[in-house]
């Protein structure tokens, strides 16, 4: 059970979920409500075009009692009442939180933190991942729940617990310590290749027994870099472990698909999806706009994007997402009006061929009473229901988008490991975080209307033009050789400052950074020079950067900029080795330049790849292309305040209406155009 999991490791005989259309879906919680609302509901279902209900997420204190019996009268006739709708059911096993009866019989069950002190039930996802007597109660739900359902002809997906991590992805209590302990004797085999591993000469940390070692809990200094990385990688395989579980059980009695919601979202980083992926029948994500973000409309196309890399580029699932304000952040605000379905369309536009959202009625009790949905505390006379009812109308129309791919021809790499490592507590410096990086130049890819997958390091890159790797921090050999063989094979690559610098235990390959990219690149850098926040660096090209210098030598690559001022001053910022006899352009940029400046860079590093471009798009105005064998969609979104005039020939499938040569597309407004293929 606690054995790390082998990354290519793939359930055979997978089932898929069929779409139907672009799906559009809720959560449900009926078990909130009177019976009576429940036919109100469907109805009002119906009518706003629903065709898929998530069920039973949090049902399990409404199903079981403590005796361990079980009634299922009102979720057999939700689950009715759906199917004579027509609407699909998406049922959860029902485990996401345990009931109160069980945490008070087996406080055993309930999570550690770091500094070692419990947290307690009354909130959500109060158990151990690690915890036997946890999974052995919710593994009898979960048969329970499959047994009756299993063959169930509304039961279209199953949805194993919910968000799983979303709260109690790191248990430090004694239970998980052994299972911790499980975990590195597979991953090490003897002590001995675990000090190694961890480097525990340093600071006299050197263990002589496994009995030793424990979860990282807090110190009065900073913890061993390798054991808090290796903590991480077994979090997330633990809860892997559970989610396999759970799908076990499921399967003995049913053949539907099977999947949990990812949260591929700006503060949860728990999880190495990477490795979930395979695992799932279909991707599904939640992800809600976080406006303590600078730019969240970009952190959402990215997420997006990062989703559909999660898939392989096949259609995935949004299966959450918000009509309006959520409840859960410092300052909670509301959806302009229209930018529910710019938001909408934009993960359709980046693949998503369901819809959901969180939740169909808005609870009026409970932490998320202040948490938007489809039918607000407001009722059916409100703008966001007239929005629900056209988002209905435009999904429909959409529905011949669905099963077409966006094709990209530039990859981004990223890895949640390579996060847990640059992250890490004794950085160079705490001001420049990885996810920066990474938006950034997604942010400034998708304003020069490049399309980007975002890939996982290793992974075939061959048919991609540019490989951008944004502060890959920690890179195995043979993954940082993927991106050495893709520019011998003619790609070009952009690989920016903090990457390539350890190895998948931590530990600095020395000789120069980034010694497993020097040659690659032609470059050697000597040392790390950050800036404080709020200091401004300038480039000999009258650019700006900020937080980040290097003192690097370039002894086989063009110097395209230079540091003028700052720790690094003269030293070059930004190199290019050109290829030769067939070989890519390897550029590499050592700094954190502003935006307009990292505009430029990545404008000539596109153009030097001959990476597709689509017209119009800039840092306000998302355009993005699906295609299948025999047409293609272009996504328009202006999130902007200026119309905009975007050539095209097609049909608008928002507004119905034929475009002969170009489109005028008001600010707020989002379009989707059916290209003539013809012209
Ligand atoms: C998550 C959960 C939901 C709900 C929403 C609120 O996505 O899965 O149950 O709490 O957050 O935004």
């Amino acid at each position: 059970m606690n054995r790390p999991l082998a990354t290519t490791e793939r359930s055979l005989a997978r089932p898929r979920y069929e779409h139907r259309g672009i799906d559009f879906g809720c959560d449900y919680n009926p078990e909130q409500w009177d019976r009576s609302v429940w036919r109100e509901d469907v109805a009002l279902m119906r009518e706003v075009g629903i065709s898929l209900v998530a069920v039973n997420i949090f049902g399990w204190s409404e199903l079981q009692s403590p005796d361990g019996s079980l009634d299922f009268s009102g979720l057999d006739e939700i689950i009715g009442l759906l199917h004579d709708a027509g609407i699909r059911v998406n049922l959860g096993t029902g485990t996401a939180s345990p009931p109160p009866w069980l945490t008070t019989r087996h406080p055993e069950i309930l999570p550690v933190v770091s500094d070692g002190t419990t947290r307690f039930p009354g909130g959500r996802q109060a158990w151990c991942p690690s915890s036997p007597v946890f999974r052995q109660y919710a593994l009898a739900l979960v048969d329970a729940v499959a047994e009756r359902y299993g063959e169930h002809p509304a039961v279209a997906l199953w949805h194993v617990s919910n968000e799983l991590g979303c709260h109690n992805a790191l248990c430090y209590c004694d239970r998980s310590a052994a299972a911790f302990r499980e975990w590195l004797r597979a991953r090490y085999g003897s002590i001995a290749a675990l000090n190694r591993a961890w480097g525990t000469s340093f600071w006299s940390q050197r263990y002589t027994d496994w009995e030793e070692i424990g979860t990282p809990r807090l110190t009065l200094s900073t913890r061993n870099p390798g054991q808090v990385l290796d903590f991480s990688r077994f979090s997330s395989d633990e809860l892997l472990s559970y989610y396999r579980a759970e799908q076990a059980v499921i399967r003995r009695h049913s053949s539907a698909p099977i999947t949990t919601n990812f949260m591929v979202t700006a503060h949860i980083r728990e999880l190495d999806y990477w490795t979930w992926a395979p695992e799932v029948d279909v991707i599904a994500n939640d992800h809600y706009l976080d406006h303590r973000l600078e730019h969240p409309a970009a952190e959402l196309a990215f997420a997006a994007d990062l989703t559909r890399g999660l898939s392989h580029g096949a259609p995935w699932m949004l299966m959450e997402h918000s009509t309006g304000s959520v409840n859960w952040q410092p300052h909670n605000l509301a959806k302009a009006p229209g930018q529910m379905l710019r938001d909408s369309l934009q993960h359709v536009a980046r693949g998503a061929d369901s819809l959901c959202f969180f939740q169909w009625r808005a609870s009026v009790q409970g932490s998320e009473k202040f948490h938007s949905a489809l039918i607000p505390h407001a009722g059916t006379d409100s703008a966001l229901w007239r929005e629900a009812l056209e988002l209905g109308d435009v999904l429909e129309r959409l529905g011949e988008v669905a099963g077409t791919r966006v094709v990209a021809d530039v990859a981004l790499l990223f890895s949640w490991e390579a996060w847990w490592a640059a992250d890490a507590e004794n950085r160079p410096s705490e001001a420049v975080s990885y996810l920066d990086q990474v938006w950034a130049i997604h942010r400034a890819l998708r304003a020069a209307g490049a399309e980007v997958d975002v890939v996982r390091p290793g992974a075939d890159l061959s048919g991609y033009r540019l490989i951008v790797v944004p502060g890959l921090h920690l890179v195995r050999d043979q993954e940082a050789a993927t991106v050495d063989a893709a520019v011998a094979a003619g790609a070009h690559t952009l690989i920016t400052f903090y990457s390539g610098i350890v190895d998948e235990n931590d530990r600095v390959r020395p000789g120069g950074y980034p010694a497993v990219w020097r040659d690659l690149l032609g470059i050697r850098v000597e040392e790390f020079a950050p800036v404080l926040p709020g200091d401004v660096v300038s480039l000999e090209s009258g650019g700006r950067a900020s937080l980040w210098t290097e003192r690097m030598v370039a002894h086989d690559a063009d110097v395209v900029d230079r540091f003028v001022g700052g720790p690094a001053a003269g030293m070059p910022a930004l190199t290019r080795r050109r290829g030769t006899a067939g070989d890519g352009d390897a550029w590499y940029l050592g700094t954190f330049p502003d935006e307009a400046a990292l505009a430029r860079i990545l404008d000539d590093v596109l153009t030097a790849a001959g990476a597709n471009r689509l017209a119009d798009a800039h840092a306000d105005v998302d355009v993005v292309r699906r295609a299948g064998t025999d047409r293609t969609y272009r996504f328009i979104i202006n999130n902007g305040t200026d119309d905009l005039v975007h050539r095209a020939r097609g049909t608008d499938l928002v507004t119905g209406e034929g475009v002969s040569g170009s489109i005028r597309i008001p600010a707020g407004a989002v379009r989707v155009i059916r290209e003539d293929m013809t012209s």
